[in-house]
């Protein structure tokens, strides 16, 4: 049984993580998803590759854009999903992680899962005959930066000699963009303030890529200076909430306002993966301004997930 992440060429196309993965797979999803994009902007529709096929979709965390895309992609692709949340299931407490992915993987042709512990993702993959996605755990979100990779090819027409600059929490997040880098040749900056870093481990395993061009700082400015790309997360993310005071403080220079941008060239984007907390992380005049990207980069979450779907259960690989 293949358990992590594969090119589609055979056996279950899992979707955990970005490192590890074979750039052409990461590439062949981009161009399935710039297609399926184009055809449902022209055409109003894509062809039912899902056709009765159901996607399991478990919610440990709260989600707009990414329970509504990945549903949304599954109707739009002639399938279904269906929304589970843990207190229903008792995954892990009624039930163990592993049954839970035998049982489900008897009904449905595909699952993913928002979790906590980035385990239960891996657990659900090790046990489940479907292919498995990662919607987000506290490690990383690889669906997010895909749905960003893509964004930024459509601005910059290509994902060549950019340089992204990441500002706030070494996160989930700031993890898998960082992973993305790796694997796409992007330069990556990150200033995030001392005791809130990347792990020098993950930093290590993306920094096996050969080529691979990362700088950290705790300068907020310094990171922007060469900048094509400036992007940031929440301060607390889900699971955090009781540090929220704490980091409220640690992060206040940090934030994406009008006088960073400043500092950054004059042609830089802003990109968040949203929920954005307007004020905190990120002012108004930064969420709004006219080379702010975070709503297309939103509605990509839609184009990004409906090509990983159409290829884990649908389309067979060109
Ligand atoms: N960016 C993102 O994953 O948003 P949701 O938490 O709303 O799904
Ligand atoms: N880092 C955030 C991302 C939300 C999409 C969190 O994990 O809450």
């Amino acid at each position: 049984m293949n358990q992590t992440n594969s090119a589609p060429s055979g056996g279950k196309f899992d979707f955990i993580d970005i490192l590890g993965m074979p750039r052409a797979t990461l590439e062949h999803l981009l161009a399935v998803a710039q297609r399926l994009k184009a055809q449902y902007r022209s055409t109003g529709r894509n062809d039912p590759v899902a056709a009765g096929k159901t996607l399991a979709m478990i919610f440990e965390k709260p989600s707009l854009r990414t329970r509504v895309s990945f549903e949304v992609a599954m109707t739009h692709l002639g399938g279904a999903a269906i929304y589970i949340t843990p207190g229903e299931i008792g995954l892990g407490t009624r039930e163990s992680v592993p049954d839970a992915a035998r049982v489900l993987s008897g009904f449905c042709d595909a699952i993913m899962a928002r979790t906590f512990a980035h385990d239960t993702i891996v657990q659900l993959a090790r046990f489940s005959n479907r292919p498995v996605t990662n919607a987000l755990s506290d490690r990383s979100h690889p669906c997010q930066v895909m749905a960003d990779l893509l964004t930024i090819r459509e601005h910059f027409g290509s994902l060549s000699d950019l340089t992204l600059a990441y500002v706030g929490d070494g996160n989930n997040v700031a993890r898998s963009l960082m992973e993305a880098c790796a694997v796409f040749g992007l330069k990556f900056r990150i200033a995030a303030p001392v005791g809130y870093e990347l792990h020098a481990s993950d930093v290590q395993a993306a920094s096996s890529i050969p080529g691979f061009d990362f700088q950290a700082t705790t300068d907020p400015m310094a990171a922007v200076a060469a900048a094509d790309i400036i992007y940031t997360d929440t301060w607390v993310s889900m699971g955090q909430e009781t540090e929220k005071a704490q980091r409220m403080k640690i992060f206040t220079p940090y934030q994406i306002n009008a006088k960073l941008i400043s500092a950054a060239p004059a042609h830089a984007v802003v990109m968040h993966c949203l929920p954005a907390y307007r004020g905190v992380e990120i002012t108004d005049e930064a969420m709004d301004f006219d080379r702010s990207i975070v709503f297309q980069q939103a509605e990509n979450r839609l184009h990004f997930q409906k090509a990983l779907l159409a290829v884990q259960i649908g389309l067979r690989p060109d």
